[in-house]
């Protein structure tokens, strides 16, 4: 692989041991993958922070990094993590969470701004921007909707990216990366709900598990139906880029000599089957109701809250809503004061999804997220029941 001067100084060591095995991993990462060169990205994001993803060891080696001074070279931000509080059931056991904010507090030292998996949010990028982001909703949005360009990474490699402002020139940073080779027809309904987008999503993805697809017939599809189809998409596909017919920046351009290698058609309505099955297995006890996987903009809190006040609250005792967004959304307190009063609980910079919520008696989660659906049975331990958004807020605001 070409190395500028710059690079090699990198690689050499001669900004330090952190950068020199930064480089050192993005090389051997890029020869394999037959980049030529590296590229600048303008924003890492970093994912794969929990603790119980990544144990004692990658408390370490994160430890490790930020202890010999390794800063992030590019505005760098990570995904939420494990940490569950502020809520009416406590919390996990001291050492876990001792053991979790080690991770955060040295990605914090060496420069990441904030804690959360909507980076898009944050600071939005720019069609043909380079990315080095690691978080699958994150990347799905930026290549399929905004056209800009990250592949999607590991969580290490996403930081050590951000640690030298740089990736390898492969995947769909190449234009012959983003074609897609798999097409998908679906039909949905006018005024199609984001729940069945989820499902959708999820179906898309099992059907092209490791291609990109093009997918005809959401051509309506508004930006927040978008973000729960990709979302859910990204649970069951590894690609990280979906071209939307007319809706993808650019995707008309990567449809030209397209050779798709297979074709499918899915009826939403014929995925109301899952749903309904799943719904029927709806209990009282240890229900959480919870919004924000991928968490959510200013709008759609801003949207849940009115919805919410404006019926002047009225939910049962214990019953707890729980919205999950980025640590940095900022509410003014009056408004974050009636929200706890109500029931209503930012779970900021945190992800509920990747917690052991059994542990703290949480036994079933009512969601409108496809990819909870998909993670929270194995990864938080309850069950998961998968409604629309309308829905959620009115059964939990009845008496
Ligand atoms: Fe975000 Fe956790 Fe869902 S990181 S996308 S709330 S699984």
């Amino acid at each position: 692989m070409y190395l500028t001067r710059d690079e090699e100084a990198l690689l050499n060591g001669e900004l330090g041991d952190s950068y020199a095995l930064a480089m050192k991993v993005l090389t051997v990462v890029g020869d394999a993958l037959k980049a030529e060169r590296l590229i600048s990205v303008v924003h890492a994001h970093v994912s794969g922070i929990s603790y119980f993803n990544i144990g004692d060891a990658g408390v370490e080696f994160i430890e490790s990094l930020a202890a010999g001074n390794a800063k992030f070279q590019v505005f760098t931000t990570a995904n939420p993590y494990m940490v569950v509080k502020g809520t009416s059931y406590g919390e996990l056991p001291g050492d876990l969470i001792s053991k979790q904010m080690r991770v955060i507090n040295s990605l914090r030292v060496m420069g990441a701004a904030t804690f959360t998996c909507a980076p898009y949010y944050v600071r939005r990028p720019s069609y043909g921007e380079h990315l080095a982001w690691a978080e699958s909703n994150a990347v799905l949005y930026a290549n399929s909707l905004v056209g800009a360009r990250s592949n999607r990474e590991g969580g290490p490699l996403a930081l050590l990216e951000g640690l030298v402002g740089r990736t390898y020139a492969a995947g769909v940073h190449l234009d012959e990366g983003r074609r897609p080779t798999c097409a998908v027809s679906v039909k949905v309904d006018q005024g199609v709900k984001l729940s069945d987008l989820s499902l959708l999503g999820l179906r898309v993805g099992e059907l092209c598990p490791d291609s990109i697809p093009f997918v005809e017939g959401l051509e309506g599809l508004t930006e927040n139906g978008a973000k729960a189809f990709l979302a859910a998409f990204g649970s069951t596909s590894n690609s990280p880029m979906v071209v939307f017919n007319k809706l993808t920046p650019g995707g008309k351009e990567l449809l030209a000599d397209s050779d798709f290698k297979e074709r499918f058609s899915v009826d939403a309505n014929s995925l109301k089957s899952i749903y309904s099955e799943i719904r029927e297995d709806a209990s009282s006890e240890g229900v959480v109701y919870f919004i924000g996987c991928p968490h959510l903009s200013l709008d759609e809190v801003a949207s849940v809250i009115n919805y919410v006040r404006g019926r002047g609250g009225g939910r049962l005792e214990g019953r707890e809503l729980w919205l999950g967004v980025s640590e940095e959304l900022q509410l003014d307190k009056g408004l974050a004061d009636s929200l706890a009063e109500l029931g209503v609980r930012l779970i900021r910079g945190m992800c509920p999804v990747t917690t052991r919520l059994d542990l703290l008696g949480v036994r079933y989660v009512i969601t409108d997220s496809g990819k909870a659906l998909h993670y929270m049975p194995k990864l938080a331990g309850v069950k998961v029941l998968i409604k629309d958004r309308p829905e959620i807020l009115k059964e939990f605001l009845r008496r």
